[in-house]
């Protein structure tokens, strides 16, 4: 059994009802979805009524009580809004979560102004919804036993992993950013294929079967991405020709400046 027994998650838009999805299927908590209008909740219980282990409420300031983790899942210029609503009833020791982009964790204590409630910032991206992708977090004030138990409640849900808070600008540009970026490569190459013929569900079909390919020869093989290169472009053959165009054409600055670019001012 969890640490945490009760679970509220406020906000059921994308990021908090894809938590909170994950959660119900895979935790033991008690799990609250929170959200200030019905339209969402409706949705998700349409899609999640089968399981017997959460509720929905639209009484933010009510849901969290008896919580001893709450997730904070709503737009950033709304966190200081719901923590405002929230904090009579935070319980003493509970931990908040909060994957409002940009929103540091001074900003957090300071929204929160309870000093015995331990705070996480996370930064999560959308594969979180399929079980997959890299989430980043960094904390304050949360003893090991609740990290522990956090990496054990969202290990079904995304690969997690605690960062110092300085880093976080850089893991949110690399890797919620960069799922963007994998979406436009593969729009392009689709939009190649139905020139040559393929249509373009099928192309994006093929061509995501490819990428799929490439990251499980990666995440297996002990070669460098170089030597994989190097196995795939033999010597005046097609893919070299084509490797090549990619260059010529910038596509290496152009993937660096775009994972750079979001950070700049
Ligand atoms: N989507 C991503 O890939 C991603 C990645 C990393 C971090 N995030 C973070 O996740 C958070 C939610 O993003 P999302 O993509 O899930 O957005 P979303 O689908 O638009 O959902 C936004 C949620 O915020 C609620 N909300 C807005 N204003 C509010 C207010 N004043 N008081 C209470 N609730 C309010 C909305 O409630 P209603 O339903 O009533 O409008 C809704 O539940 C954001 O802070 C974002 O930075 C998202």
């Amino acid at each position: 059994m969890s640490i945490f027994k009760k679970i509220t998650v406020i906000g059921a838009g994308n990021m908090g009802s894809a938590i909170a999805a994950g959660l119900v299927k895979y935790s033991d908590s008690e799990i609250c979805l929170a959200n200030r209008s019905e339209g969402r909740l409706t949705n998700f219980m349409n899609a999640y009524g089968n399981y017997s282990n959460f509720k929905v409420t639209t009484d933010l300031a009510d849901s969290v009580k008896g919580s001893s983790l709450v997730v904070l899942a709503v737009k950033p210029w709304a966190v200081k809004d719901v923590t405002d609503q929230i904090r009579e009833n935070l319980q003493e020791d509970s931990v908040v979560v909060s994957v409002a982009a940009g929103i540091s964790i001074a900003d957090l204590k300071m929204m929160i102004d309870r000093s015995s409630v331990g705070v996480i910032y996370m930064i999560p991206n959308t594969a979180l919804q399929v079980g997959k992708g890299m989430t980043f977090a960094t904390a304050s004030g949360v003893e090991d036993a609740k990290i522990d138990a956090i990496h054990r409640l969202f290990a079904p849900l995304t690969r997690l992993k605690f960062i110092d808070e300085a880093k976080m600008g850089a893991a949110t540009a690399l890797c919620s950013c960069g799922i963007a970026y994998v979406y436009k490569f593969i729009a392009a190459a689709a939009q190649a294929g139905v020139e040559l013929g393929f249509s373009y569900d099928e192309a994006v079909d093929y061509f995501t079967a490819t990428v799929s390919g490439a990251t499980a020869v990666i995440e297996s093989s002990d070669l460098t991405l170089q030597q994989l290169v190097n196995a795939v472009t033999t010597p005046g053959g097609m893919t070299i020709r084509g490797v090549n165009e990619l260059e010529r054409k910038g596509f290496t600055a152009a993937v660096i400046d775009s994972i750079i670019s979001p950070l700049k001012k």
